[in-house]
This record gives C-alpha cells, sequence and structure tokens, in this order.
C-alpha cells in the first residue's frame, strides 16, 4: 500500500518552487532595505507560549494546535504562529537591551493550524513576518503595513484591499468589553457553547465567531471604535496620515478585530479582491501588541506586526494571471563519447563546478544525439564534446548553442575559456 501526503500540506516540486524561491528572495531583499533582520525560532515550543500569547479562548489554541506531550512529560506545540515565539525569544535573549531600538525582526517558516483544509488553507503552510518591538511611533506602524503592501505590489499584484481598526488601549478596550457583554447578555442563551463561555473570559472574540455570525445582534454589536478614548483616537488617526503620506489606499472597517488576542491600537488585513480567488481573501494580517512582551515575563514593550502566507501569495497571483517566468540555464553540458572520455569527464565536471560554472553530463549513458536534447531541455549555453580522439590530444570541442559555433580548446584552457564565455554572457 502507497502512503500519501499528510491532509492540508503539499510537497513543491522543482517547476514550483523556482516561484518560491522568488517571493522569499524578494521578501528578504525588502527586509533589508527596511532593514528588518532574520530571525528563526524553534518550530516546537512549550505549549503555555500560546496558551498565555495568543489567548486561550482564540480558535487557534482551542482547536487548532498541534499539541503533544514529549517523552520528558512535557506539552509542546507545533507554532501555529510566529508573533508569540518572536516575543519569548525578545524577552529571553534580552533585545530590549541591545543597542539598536526599535529591534525589528522578521521570519519566514512553516506554522501549523489544524484546520478543515479548503483552497488556500492548509495545515502547514509558511508565514513571512516582520516585528518591530520597542516603539510606539505610528509611523513604524504605517511602516510595517507598507512593507506588506510593497511585497504584494513588487510581485505585480493590482487586486489589494487594506482594511484597517483600532482596537484601542486597555481602557477603550475595557469600555467595549463592558458594552459588549450588555450587549449579548440578555440574549447569550441563543449563541453557541463557546459563545457562552466568550461572553466572561474574552466578550470580543464572539464577534468572530463563525457558528454564530449570522446571528441579528452580530450586526448591531458596539465596535470598537465608538469607544476610543481621545488618546487611542489620536494615534489612529496618526497612523492614518502616514498611511495616506505614503500613498497607501485604505478602508476603516470598524467590525474588523482579528483572531488573536495580543492585539490592541492598530489592527489590519490585506485582502485580494481579483475574481477567482476564492472564499478565503485574506492575504496578510498584522496589528499592535503592546501588552504582549510583558505578559511573556519582559518589560512593558511596545511592539507590532503582520505575518502572511506564501500560499496566499501565490494563490493571489494565480487568481490575478500573473505569470512568473524562469529563465534556468546551465553554463555547460559535456557530452562524452566512450569509455575512457566519459569517466574522463567526471573530473571535469568538478573542475568547472568548482571554478563556479554551472554544469551537467549525462548519465545514462545515452548516444550523443540524446546528450545534445538533454543539453537543450537544460537550457545549455554550450555542448562540449569529448570522445576518446579528443581526449588522446588533450582537446575539447566546444559548441555554442544560440550560435552554433564549434570551437577545438585544449583541455588546459577549457576552464578559464569557459569562465570568459561567462563573464561575457553576463549570466
Ligand atoms: P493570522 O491572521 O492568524 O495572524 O495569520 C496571518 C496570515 O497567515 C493570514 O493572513 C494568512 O495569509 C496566513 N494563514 C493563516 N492561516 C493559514 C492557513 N491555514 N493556511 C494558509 N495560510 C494561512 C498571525 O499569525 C499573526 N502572528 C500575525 C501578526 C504578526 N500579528 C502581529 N505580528
Amino acid at each position: 500500500m502507497s502512503i500519501s501526503i499528510p491532509r492540508g500540506t503539499q510537497d513543491i516540486l522543482p517547476g514550483n518552487i523556482e516561484l518560491w524561491q522568488q517571493i522569499e528572495s524578494k521578501a528578504r531583499e525588502l527586509c533589508a532595505n527596511y532593514q528588518y533582520h532574520e530571525i528563526r525560532t524553534p518550530i516546537f515550543e512549550h505549549t503555555e507560549l500560546f496558551a498565555r500569547g495568543v489567548g486561550d479562548t482564540t480558535d487557534i489554541v482551542q482547536k487548532e494546535m498541534y499539541t503533544f506531550e514529549d517523552r520528558g512529560g512535557r506539552s509542546i506545540t507545533l507554532r501555529p504562529e510566529g508573533t508569540a515565539p518572536v516575543v519569548r525569544a525578545f524577552v529571553e535573549k534580552k533585545m530590549f537591551g541591545v543597542a539598536n531600538q526599535p529591534v525589528k525582526l522578521y521570519y519566514m517558516g512553516p506554522m501549523f493550524r489544524y484546520e478543515r483544509p479548503q483552497s488556500g488553507r492548509f495545515r502547514q503552510f509558511v508565514q513571512f513576518g516582520v516585528e518591530a518591538l520597542g516603539s510606539n511611533d505610528p509611523a513604524i506602524d504605517a511602516e510595517v503595513i507598507s512593507l506588506a503592501m510593497n511585497l504584494y505590489k513588487q510581485m505585480g499584484l493590482r487586486r489589494l484591499k487594506l482594511i484597517i481598526n483600532s482596537l484601542g488601549d486597555k481602557e477603550s478596550r475595557q469600555a467595549h468589553r463592558d458594552a459588549l457583554i450588555s450587549h449579548f447578555k440578555p440574549r447569550i442563551g441563543e449563541f453557541c457553547r463557546d459563545c457562552q463561555t466568550r461572553l466572561e473570559k474574552n466578550p470580543l472574540r464572539i464577534l468572530d465567531c463563525k457558528q454564530d455570525r449570522d446571528h441579528e445582534l452580530m450586526k448591531t454589536a458596539p465596535a470598537i471604535i465608538d469607544y476610543l478614548n481621545d488618546e487611542s483616537k489620536a494615534y489612529f488617526e496618526k497612523v492614518q496620515k502616514h498611511l495616506t503620506a505614503l500613498n497607501i489606499e485604505f478602508e476603516v472597517d470598524a467590525n474588523l478585530v482579528r483572531g488573536l488576542d495580543y492585539y490592541n491600537h492598530t489592527a489590519f488585513e490585506i485582502m485580494s479582491d481579483a475574481e477567482g480567488f476564492g472564499a478565503i481573501t485574506t492575504l496578510c494580517g498584522g496589528g499592535r501588541y503592546n501588552g504582549l512582551a510583558e505578559e511573556l515575563g519582559g518589560p512593558e514593550t511596545p511592539g507590532i506586526g503582520f505575518a502572511l502566507s506564501i500560499e496566499r501569495l501565490i494563490a493571489a497571483l494565480n487568481a490575478e494571471g500573473i505569470g512568473t517566468e524562469t529563465h534556468e540555464q546551465i553554463d555547460c553540458y559535456i557530452a562524452a563519447l566512450g569509455e575512457e572520455a566519459r569517466d574522463y569527464s567526471v573530473g571535469l565536471l568538478q573542475q568547472l563546478r568548482l571554478a563556479g560554472i554551472s554544469a551537467e553530463k549525462d548519465y545514462l549513458n545515452r548516444k550523443i544525439k540524446a546528450q545534445f536534447k538533454a543539453a537543450d531541455r537544460l537550457h545549455a549555453r554550450v555542448v562540449a564534446v569529448l570522445g576518446d580522439e579528443e581526449l588522446q590530444n588533450n582537446v575539447i570541442n566546444v559548441k555554442d548553442m544560440s550560435t552554433g559555433e564549434q570551437i577545438e580548446v585544449s583541455l588546459d584552457s577549457f576552464v578559464p575559456y569557459l569562465q570568459k564565455l561567462q563573464s561575457k554572457g553576463g549570466n
């Protein structure tokens, strides 16, 4: 019986991986320009990190985590997101003490959520995310948002929609919380069991309940934006002013609450409105989380960031019909004929590769015609033919595949000859 891939995961094969690599290098390039530095944290963490960081009333913690006990009896969880781990590392490694503040970090790697797989929703997916820790300047909120928007724009996406909201500071959130409880309490019996426990524990979570989303009380629920105090309002206005100055279009959506508990002040999502993108239109989500470092045992530190999945970015590229061409080429294909020449070509190939020349040879004992075909498929710039006779004369026959020109080169000058060609071709 053959074994198949687990549900909600995917193999990314050569032919598709090139686009991934292109996106990854574009993200790294942008991060270098914006001065965000890479951080790599473990794939698994103590379960408590997410229970405390993401929030134990969230869907992620209650329903979606891959949690297991390790052989030492500790509860371990495959990371469902990157913010809590990054802030854990920030606190643990005392990065609040480094000279360069704010600390601007980025990460790229697999995340795991036990969700119902569908188009754009995987159980293992790759997030690219950034976190800026240590600044309370609304300009950094705009910087973080602009980084995400520019990655999408530079990849060619046009059908983007940025929605923002403010969840306010502690005081505003408390006022909103009270209003939510009064709003839902009289009729909480009509809601699902989860919502009933959410009412006292975390009434904000009721607003993103998938089961009860059509209940009439949902539409009339108090919006956080109406409960912002002056300070929170001023902060939100400044963020909007910066976005406008950066020419980033946005819409304020008072219903945007996000599914993780650590947010306050700015919250945002970037959506795709391309036709055929499917039901899940969110490409990227993020926001400010000023209390998280403290929650995880560190000093009070403001923070803001976002995460996006490469899978959804690729889906959006497909929905907008944006093709990405790759021009894979190799410098040289060695076509060897006869046993002695074939044996010799093994060492020659290594010489080329170590000299910085991309090269390949035949390993299937094919005839010369088939070797030329193989070279064509690899888009070889030259094919170097080595027969036993050439070997005796210490030469190799180099054919330029674009012009058809052939030239005999001594084996001693073969490497420098190809290097010269390579520098001319700008490869
Ligand atoms: P999130 O909204 O849970 O936020 O996820 C962010 C992004 O990850 C989503 O917008 C989507 O692109 C992608 N994503 C989430 N779940 C899946 C899935 N099952 N399959 C494919 N893609 C998925 C966070 O994770 C926060 N840590 C973001 C953040 C960073 N906030 C502040 N800093």
